[in-house]
């Protein structure tokens, strides 16, 4: 099922998610499913549980359709982060474009370290410790913010958040036009 995406200025997209109990956790298979399916429908490669209006520490990345002869580590890169917990960010901070589907039609350079490493439970309730680098490094960050309350746009530079401060208020009023079921305030 499609569900709708929380936009930008929805208040529990600024709340600090939960971690859940993944063995008890009512229809989590389905859940993922339903994130999966609204991802896809809006042509994301992450989403965050705070984004169709959870308070839990979930979230779900997709690379594979970005895999290309330059990119094949994004090749079945489809996975569950439940109850994540970043342990180390390490590296250079990159400056890269990122999108997010809580703030549509826009884009920002957004400073993160390269690499990373990673605690969490997948689907089935097995626990990893992983170290991730490069762009699936910063997907994971970017999702991982959602679980803190915290949007791409707050980390941009003051300069480029003014310069797109009318597109957010204007989301934070309900005016925002896209292509996928959303939610507003
Ligand atoms: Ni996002």
């Amino acid at each position: 099922m499609i569900l709708p995406i929380y936009i930008y200025g929805h208040p529990i997209l600024r709340k600090i998610a939960k971690n859940i109990d993944s063995a008890n956790y009512p229809n989590l298979k389905e859940l993922i499913d339903n994130m999966y399916e609204t991802m896809y429908n809006a042509e994301g490669v992450g989403l965050a549980g705070p984004q169709i209006g959870l308070e839990d520490r979930i979230f779900v990345v997709d690379l594979e359709p970005l895999a290309d002869d330059e990119h094949p580590e994004f090749k079945g890169f489809k996975k569950v982060f439940i109850n994540a917990e970043i342990t180390e960010r390490t590296g250079d901070l990159e400056l890269i474009e990122e999108g997010c589907l809580s703030i549509p039609g826009v884009h920002e350079k957004v400073p993160r370290e390269e690499r990373i490493r990673i605690k969490y439970l997948d689907e089935n309730g097995q626990a990893h410790d992983e170290e991730y680098v490069g762009y699936m490094a910063r997907v994971i960050q970017h999702e991982y913010d959602h679980l803190d309350g915290m949007m791409f746009t707050d980390r941009i530079s003051p300069l480029r958040k003014r310069m797109i401060k009318s597109k957010l208020a204007n989301m934070e009023k309900g005016k925002v036009n896209c292509h996928y079921r959303i939610k507003t305030v």
